[in-house]
């Protein structure tokens, strides 16, 4: 079946949200440029994702993927990639605390800079530009000249996913990640905050634990473990040319991997099973995720489902559902009856994010907090109901402190949105809020029943 794909075949279908680019030349020269340029990421790093996932997929761990909406050009400091990253590890200790599970954790880093967009232009004050694609494409200014798609983007954000990762891998590696400086995650702002009083408490028991651990002789210096963490990056494959010119053969499987990031998903509106961006997809054989919105019909699951995971593999699918948290209960149930009755396996992960987003009085794009929490807590209880495993959340988030999404215990109101709004593209929680977030999810965790049941024993 697979026999006519390659990494250019996604060509010869139709593409959507493709940038009108004006010298076609260019684009192929940049692309021609960043195929010679060395993979980001390692095809055995993508496979050891999938065999964590697979576990996921089996209930024996959990997802966490998070991180910004859209990365940036302007902001790519080691103050905020450090800041997303010590939020980002205080997620994950408050989720494999409360959850007394291994936590997979990936990054929306590293990448995630191409955008979907819902209309191609954009009107502020009656004149009418091409819109924002996301840095990878154009310039967020809103000026003619800015708006123009412009190749050498690409470029500059394959050396930007570079850095980022040089930096996270030497945090992830170097110490950073130590559990004995699970202290120092905290960020001034933070402090006196609830969540942070929390948060303080799961690191006391930690401690201890190190404590009584070293004890018995095992310490940073012997445990792994102890000393550093496994983490992964993730985008939105939106942009094909780029994906196409950083996709390589593996020596060893001799299968096809995306190198640009370990796992890639497939935007709410790129999903189409006909399209360019399902044949990308089809071939490259890193774990996947379909973001699943309410316009996700059972028939087209199933055959995004067949297309990219014809052998069933566990860990290759994560279905991540963004419904809206009045809409959850409309939507989940059918897709988890269509997986089932198809006796698929996947990772069901809820996105609370991207089916939330209103208007402020005040013109801002937000989410309420409280609406982030609902969706969340509906696909726990959905989960519940019918017996399968909720697997994984994937948020927008930032460690910075910016008034994004109102609500939540630091109570960022509609006034106060702008004084520190700063998304490039979608409102994001802020450190204190996500991890408030990591805390009811810890508890939700933590009262999901063991999916295999054990079969009562014979009388
Ligand atoms: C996103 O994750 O930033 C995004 C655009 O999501 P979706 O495709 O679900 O709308
Ligand atoms: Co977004």
């Amino acid at each position: 079946m697979m026999t006519d794909w390659t990494p250019s075949s996604w060509r010869q279908k139709p593409v959507k949200q493709v940038p009108a680019y004006p010298d076609m030349a260019a684009l192929a020269d940049a692309e021609r440029q960043l195929a010679s340029f060395p993979p980001l990421v390692f095809a055995g790093e993508a496979r050891e994702l999938k065999s964590r996932l697979a576990a996921v997929a089996r209930g024996e761990a959990f997802l966490l993927q998070g991180g910004d909406c859209a990365e940036s050009f302007a902001e790519h400091g080691a103050d905020h990639i450090r800041d997303f990253f010590r939020v980002f590890l205080q997620m994950a200790v408050v989720l494999t605390h409360g959850g007394s599970k291994p936590v997979v954790k990936i990054g929306r880093v590293a990448g995630q800079f191409a955008k979907p967009r819902s209309a191609d232009t954009e009107v502020i004050d009656g004149v009418e530009l091409p819109s924002y694609r996301g840095d990878i494409i154009n310039d967020i200014a809103f000026t003619e000249g800015s708006r123009v798609p412009d190749p050498a983007r690409m470029l500059m954000a394959y050396r930007q996913s570079a850095a980022t990762l040089n930096l996270l891998r030497a945090f992830s590696s170097g110490g950073y990640a130590e559990l004995t400086r699970i202290h120092e995650w905290t960020m001034d702002f933070m402090k006196g905050s609830n969540s942070n009083a929390r948060f303080e408490e799961v690191a006391k028991k930690i401690d201890d634990a190190i404590t009584f651990m070293g004890a018995l002789g095992l310490n940073p210096e012997n445990t792994p473990a102890l000393k550093q963490t496994s983490f992964y990056t993730s985008h939105e494959a939106l942009l094909l040319g780029y994906e196409e010119a950083l996709t390589r053969r593996d020596s060893i499987s001799k299968n096809f991997y995306a190198t640009s990031g370990h796992m890639l998903w497939i935007g709410d509106r790129t999903r189409n099973p006909d399209d360019a961006h399902v044949e990308y997809f089809a071939g490259i054989h890193n774990p996947i995720g379909v973001k699943c919105g309410p316009s996700l019909s059972n028939d087209d699951l199933l055959r995004l489902l067949d297309r990219l995971n014809p052998t069933d593999e566990a860990g290759r699918i994560t279905l991540i559902s963004r419904f809206g948290a009045d809409k959850v209960r409309d939507h989940l149930p059918r897709l988890i009856e269509t997986v089932q009755k198809a006796g698929r396996t996947v990772v069901w992960c809820c996105d609370p994010m991207h089916g939330n987003t209103i208007k402020a009085s005040t013109g801002y794009k937000t989410r309420p907090f409280d609406s982030v929490l609902t969706e969340v807590k509906e696909f726990f209880s959905v989960h519940r109901e019918m017996g399968t495993y909720a697997g994984g959340v994937h948020i927008e988030m930032t460690g910075d402190d910016v008034t994004e999404c109102v609500g939540g215990m630091s109570a960022v109101t509609e006034q106060s949105l702008s004084d520190r709004y700063h998304t490039y593209c979608d409102p994001r929680l802020n450190g204190a809020q996500a991890l408030e977030l990591a805390f009811l999810v810890a508890e939700e965790i933590h009262a999901q029943k063991p999916v295999r049941e054990v079969a009562p024993a014979a009388e």
